[in-house]
């Protein structure tokens, strides 16, 4: 085990901090549960927001950034976990007010960790990440309401992001039909290849809507909010469901009330940093048998650590197709 680590360390204070990568003493971790070899994390648009400084994510100085993490357990209190075996962490704090995973060494508490799911490799795991695991959680959230594949199309926005491609992905394998709305021209043949029938161009989502539109959507995923969020909500049919998770395109979010008492549209909220652990355990043996991994390879890259400052640029400009893997060695 080598005496120091690299992590991208977040110093100062809130709203006013540097973050750069550092050569960190091991003892420099500090309590938990479990002691774990980072193999990898991946790049959310939080993680965008808390490496740039531009959104009030880091509740506590110094911070490593990086909200998820997979890796090999190195030493642990606790007989859950045992050396050499393969564990994640999504959410849970890590990177807001937790040690994150932009470190080739964490000590994570023991309730924040699940194992890797049998059929994942770790990079597969972070792959799917933060990102993908709102996707099944929004997902979950519209089964739960009874949300059931049909002729009528599930929306997806924000499709060329990370939410976005995993849930294209995950709704189609689930039978579905997915349209999917995004901004990029040049991915709707790769967002046709993770699964969606229609595509449909943002801009026409993104101005305030009329309290209610034609009936066209079953129901949907959202990661973008805003106008956006009010234009889905607006055109879903009566007793559709829409899960919102996103806010890439703004908080607040023009609807009335419309689609609620005269067509019995559902808005589901979905958080996954606080997800209780046994909905993590049962989403990530869903993802680890739903996802098809054909797609989840063509969406998804794998850059260095040393270029996480570019990479968060470019989540927050909307310029990341997919998800990115974190390799922290490189
Ligand atoms: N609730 C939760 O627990 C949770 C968990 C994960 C993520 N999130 C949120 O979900 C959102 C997506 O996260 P992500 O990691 O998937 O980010 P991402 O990869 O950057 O995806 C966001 C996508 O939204 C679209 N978009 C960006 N700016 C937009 C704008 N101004 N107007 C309309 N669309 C815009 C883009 O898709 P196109 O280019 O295809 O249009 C972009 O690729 C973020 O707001 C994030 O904070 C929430």
């Amino acid at each position: 085990m080598p005496s120091t680590f690299r992590a991208l360390l977040a110093e100062g204070a809130r709203r006013a901090y540097n973050t750069a990568l550092k050569d960190l003493p091991e003892d420099a971790l500090p309590g938990g549960d479990v002691l774990v070899e980072v193999a990898c994390s991946s790049l959310n648009y939080k993680d965008g927001l808390a490496v740039t400084g531009r959104g009030d994510i880091i509740r506590r100085f110094p911070m490593v950034c990086g909200i998820d993490l997979a890796g090999t357990v190195i030493d642990s209190r606790v007989p859950d976990f045992k050396p050499g075996d393969g564990v994640l962490a999504v959410g849970q704090g890590l990177g807001e007010t937790e040690w994150g995973g932009y470190s080739q060494r964490a000590r994570v508490a023991a309730s924040a960790l699940v194992p890797v799911p049998p059929g994942l490799s770790l990079q597969q795991a972070m792959a799917i990440g933060t990102a993908g695991f709102t996707a099944m959680l929004s997902l979950m959230a519209l089964e739960h309401h009874g949300i059931r594949p049909g002729e009528r199309e599930m929306l997806v926005t924000g499709a060329g992001g990370g939410v976005g491609s995993v849930a294209v992905a995950l709704l189609a394998a689930r039978g579905y039909t997915v349209a999917a709305s995004t901004g990029r021209p040049e991915l709707h043949d790769y967002l046709r290849g993770l699964g969606a029938v229609t595509i449909v161009d943002r801009a026409t989502l993104a101005q305030k809507p009329p309290p209610l539109a034609s009936e066209r959507w079953a129901g949907g995923v959202d990661s973008v909010g805003g106008p956006t969020l009010a234009s889905v909500l607006a055109a879903t049919a009566a007793h559709g469901a829409v899960a919102a998770c996103g806010l890439a395109g703004g908080v607040e979010v023009p609807t009335t009330v419309m689609p609620f008492i005269l067509r019995n549209v559902a808005l589901l909220g979905v958080n996954s940093v606080q997800a209780p652990k046994p909905l993590r355990l049962e989403a990530w043996s869903r993802l680890a048998r739903e996802l098809p991994r054909d797609k989840l390879e063509r969406m998804t890259s794998v850059e260095p650590l040393s270029k996480i400052k570019e990479l968060s640029d470019r989540i927050l400009a909307g310029q990341i197709r997919g998800r990115v893997v974190v390799d922290v060695n490189a």
